[in-house]
């Protein structure tokens, strides 16, 4: 049977270090506040002048994943770019990326699934290479928050948890019997809950979508009713995790790791607690680096290979809620 294993991965992280203590210059907070309610230290943020899209991003981690997986940009035959702050309003991040590898003719998907767009990227590629479709598939998660945040005290719940970052994966495809690679997935969304945390302009339902008066308003920047997304989260992660499990014929007991989404360290410990899990099975960095949203759980993996902290054939659990709201799970075992 035709599995999708993750071959390499590659991350990238600005080099524009904004500490909690940074934040206080610009809005009414300070580091005791976000540390408890979020866990978040720090976090990197783009240059001041800009310059820097998340296709470039995506491109820095992109190139380290591929050197790493031994492939020329030559070798992807599918492009997926995860990203709710895409370089243009269109066309997608996939596409400039594409052209920035060098390449001519590479399909190159965008896919806007916010905080799950790894998850939603796994599971497209997973179909792409188990119908044969593709054999070799680049999956990016890449964010650029910085340079759309409400840094004064009006945008202080959102602005302190989100950072820039990005990550990037090499998924290919290997012929085996072996209960490896991406064992199940779990995917849903709920549009009910979009205007729970949503950036309303520009809107294609405006016109004209870029609307002065609401710009003025801040209507362009993130919004977020964030006890709600706190409690859908707590919720539905365990319970995803389970049904994601019991797809792959696996139990609780069979995790060696969960690299989730990093939204809220509060979140994840609840999220722990309620699947009865050690320290050692929940694998956090939103200390250092916020909520970089499509790149958190790319960069949580690249971090975890990088440590060596798996043995083989480890069964990991990647997973995650957000705006949307969307939510899912996905059960990945890596080969001997
Ligand atoms: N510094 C200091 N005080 C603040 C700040 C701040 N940065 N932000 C809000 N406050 C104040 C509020 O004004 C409020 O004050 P009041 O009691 O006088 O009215 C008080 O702190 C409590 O505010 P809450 O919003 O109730 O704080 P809460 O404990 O809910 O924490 C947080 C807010 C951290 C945003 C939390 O709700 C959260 O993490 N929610 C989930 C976020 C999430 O998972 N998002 C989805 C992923 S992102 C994506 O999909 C793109």
């Amino acid at each position: 049977m035709m599995k999708t294993i993750i071959k390499a991965t590659g991350r990238y992280l600005p080099d524009r270090v904004v500490t909690n203590e940074d934040l206080t210059h610009w809005m009414d907070t300070s580091d005791e506040w976000i540390r408890q309610r979020t866990g978040i230290e720090e976090r990197r943020w783009i240059p001041e002048e800009g310059g820097m899209g998340a296709s470039d991003m995506g491109l820095n981690a992109s190139k380290v994943a591929l050197e790493r997986a031994g492939w020329t940009p030559e070798d992807i035959d599918l492009i997926i770019f995860a990203t709710l702050s895409p370089d243009l309003f269109f066309p997608g991040s996939g596409c400039l990326l594409q052209h920035k590898l060098g390449l001519k003719s590479t399909p190159a998907l965008d896919i806007r699934q916010q905080c799950t767009g790894f998850l939603y990227g796994i599971e497209i590629a997973d179909a792409y290479i188990r119908s044969g479709l593709a054999k070799r598939v680049l999956l990016v998660g890449a964010e650029v928050h910085s340079t759309g945040l409400d840094i004064s005290n009006e945008g202080r719940d959102v602005a302190v948890i989100f950072g820039d970052g990005a990550g990037a994966v090499c998924l290919e495809a290997m012929e085996t019997d072996e209960p490896v690679g991406v064992l199940a997935s779990s995917l849903h969304a709920q549009g009910q809950y979009a205007e729970a945390l949503m950036v309303e302009l520009p809107a294609s339902r405006l016109n004209p979508r870029i609307d002065v008066e609401g710009i003025e308003a801040g209507r362009h920047y993130p919004k977020m009713d964030g006890s709600r997304i706190f409690k859908l989260a707590v919720k539905r992660l365990p319970e995803i995790t389970i049904t994601a499990l019991k797809k792959a014929g696996l139990s609780v007991d069979d995790i060696d790791l969960i690299i989730p989404h990093q939204a809220n360290l509060r979140i994840n410990q609840f999220y722990q607690k309620a699947l009865d899990l050690p320290d050692e099975k929940m694998f956090n960095n939103i200390q250092r680096y916020g909520n970089t949203t499509a790149g958190t759980i790319p960069i949580c993996l690249d971090e975890v290979l990088e440590q060596g902290i798996l043995k083989k054939n480890a069964t990991v659990v990647f997973s995650g809620l957000g705006a949307g709201v969307t939510w899912g799970a996905v059960i990945y075992r890596f080969p001997s």
